[in-house]
């Protein structure tokens, strides 16, 4: 009795410390102040050339500030940085694709969920240089989360003007931290959806390609 106490005492102990499984990545807190102002940063917006994209991967706190302006909150436990219909909280979620895995931005715990081991960065884009990019994030439609909302024109509507409020951000707060992206809509759906085991109601929006 005493050894399978012992046991299942040593299982949760590894378990709570992550060592049995996951890898979330706990990401340093985000540039929030200071750096180029809105009006620089807004003539210095463009798209990095995806047959020349910068492959050096991003430092965790740069990715940190990108995800935080993408969809961070910005006031208390219920304001973001994009507006998001009917109040709502964000219903479209971010992963990011990186050498090490695919993981979920999850914006209260400023971390990386890991949802899968997989590298699907060569196998995401249609176009062969999205391969070429140290990180990728994906915006998925969370069909859970859009439930409240009833008609389908309307669940589109509302999450594709999220991801566009949320990919002009990560452009913004790109060109400030002088980090190069690319919006790309031409995205291998299926082979996203079934390295994620995303829900098979959620909708790949787009993804954009970072570099530096
Ligand atoms: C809705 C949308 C879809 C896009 N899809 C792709 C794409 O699949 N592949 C690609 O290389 N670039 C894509 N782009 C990037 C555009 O080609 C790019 O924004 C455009 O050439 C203008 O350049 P700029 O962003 O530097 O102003 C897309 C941009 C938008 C807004």
């Amino acid at each position: 009795m005493k050894k399978i106490l012992s046991i299942l005492i040593l299982m949760s102990v590894l378990t709570l410390h992550g060592t049995s499984a996951t890898a979330d990545i706990k990401l340093p807190a985000p540039q929030t102040e200071g750096g180029m102002g809105l009006f620089e940063a807004l003539k210095k917006r463009a798209s990095a050339p995806g047959g020349d994209f910068p492959t050096s991967p991003l430092s965790l706190e740069e990715l940190s500030s990108i995800l935080w302006a993408a969809t961070g909150l910005n006031r208390g436990e219920t304001g973001w940085t994009v507006p998001m219909a009917l109040g709502l909280p964000p219903y479209v979620d971010v992963y990011a694709a990186l050498e090490n895995g695919i993981f979920l931005y999850d914006y209260r715990a400023n971390s990386l969920v890991e949802i899968s081991k997989t590298d699907i960065r060569g196998k995401i884009g249609m176009q062969r240089f999205v391969a070429s990019a140290p990180c990728s994030l994906i915006f998925v439609a969370n069909a859970k989360s859009l439930s409240e909302i009833n008609d389908e024109p309307h669940k589109r509507e509302f999450s594709d003007a999220a991801a566009g409020a949320m990919t002009q951000d990560v452009y913004l707060a790109s060109a400030a931290l002088g980090i190069g992206a690319r919006y790309i809509d031409s995205i291998k759906e299926d082979e996203i959806k079934s390295a994620a085991s995303l829900p098979e109601d959620d909708r790949v929006i787009c993804l954009m390609m970072l570099g530096k």
